[in-house]
């Protein structure tokens, strides 16, 4: 069960051993090193995006969501200065003493604000990590008394932020639709409002980060994710199946963008919902902030790009709402939605 009062990984960075709580088993403990860095992850320059590059841009970004379902795009048209700003105030966050920051806790099923270690509830082994939600799409879902008031700029910042990548992700919807063979449209009419959640993750340094994961092993639920990360690295991704894992060569000024669950069902499993984790390391902590870029609820999730010859990988259409509730809940895996292989 969940302690009413959390345990602040931060409060532990500079502890000797690993406590217990965070000690995974052995065959989800890392692989690979945080900074043992692959390049095979495509890096895509959006530079001439809405022009003469727009082909070749749409044909990369294709292959790598068929290898991968993850690419990194630069030249992306966010303001630099405004991440700088969002990543310094998100870092100023974490070093706040506890109690400013569990001012926010949301442990008590509350939307928005602080809590500790794993996105799903209940878990026995917790993430090596702490983390900050703001629900910022549709703008009406805003609760601006759950975004943290300190620092005292960071909630302007936010929604700055939140309204760039909106456009970025709306950019790369278009492409995506294309990529999948659809009208450019395609995608953002699937998700028929789309809702924005931004995750700000702090993983502190670490005294044993070979017995655990800043964050377990898992696929994003949604359409696509953006990811931007400091230059730490340890993101890591899977391919062969699954079998090899790889550290994600950190990109300055980048952002990682992974296909979810709900891209890869749009895409009727041609596309693959990136399988990654995040590791630790005992150097130094690491900021990463992930904006998900989810359907509405009530959006109907079913394959768009079904190519001849092919069968809809899913029994049924479901609403995203009902899609989530699952995953989190764990009692359907998102395979068993899925026909059984003959
Ligand atoms: C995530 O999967 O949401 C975060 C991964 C990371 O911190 O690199
Ligand atoms: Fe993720």
């Amino acid at each position: 069960s969940i302690s009413a009062v959390p345990f602040l990984p931060t409060a532990a960075a500079g502890e000797a051993t690993l406590r217990a709580s965070f000690v995974r088993e052995e065959d989800e403990r890392p692989k690979v090193p945080h900074d043992r860095f692959s390049d095979e992850v495509p890096v895509v320059s959006l530079e001439g995006i809405d022009g003469v590059r727009r082909t070749e841009i749409r044909d990369r970004v294709a292959a790598a969501c068929e290898d991968w379902g993850i690419f990194q795009v630069v030249d992306h048209g966010v303001d630099a200065a405004l991440v700088a700003n969002m990543a310094r105030l998100a870092r100023d966050f974490f070093a706040l003493p506890a109690e400013d920051k569990l001012r926010f806790d949301m442990s008590g099923g509350k939307k928005g604000g602080f809590i500790v270690s794993s996105h799903l509830q209940g878990e026995v082994v917790q993430d090596w990590r702490e983390i900050v939600t703001y629900f910022s799409y549709p703008v009406k879902a805003r609760d601006y008394s759950r975004w943290p008031d300190k620092p005292g700029a960071w909630r302007a910042v936010v929604e700055r932020y939140s309204e760039q990548l909106m456009g970025l992700a709306c950019k790369l919807l278009g492409v995506l639709s294309e990529a999948m063979g659809l009208e450019t449209d395609a995608l953002a009419k699937a998700c028929v409002d789309m809702d924005q959640k931004v995750v700000v993750n702090f993983y502190p340094r670490c005294p044993q980060p070979d017995l655990t994961l800043g964050l377990k092993r898992h696929t994003d639920p949604g359409t696509i994710t953006l990811l931007l990360q400091d230059l730490v690295g340890g993101l890591q991704a899977t391919r062969d199946g699954g079998r090899t894992w790889i550290t994600v060569q950190p990109v300055e000024g980048a952002f990682v963008v992974n296909l979810g669950d709900h891209g890869h069902l749009l895409s009727n499993g041609r596309f693959k919902n990136a399988d990654h984790q995040a590791v630790v390391n005992s150097e130094c902590s690491r900021l990463s902030i992930a904006t998900f870029q989810n359907p509405a609820p009530d959006a109907t999730v079913y394959p768009l790009a079904v190519r001849d010859g092919e069968a809809p990988i899913l029994e049924e259409p479901i609403t995203f709402a009902e899609m989530y509730r699952c995953k989190m809940a764990r009692d359907i895996e998102l395979a068993k939605l899925k026909k059984q292989a003959k």
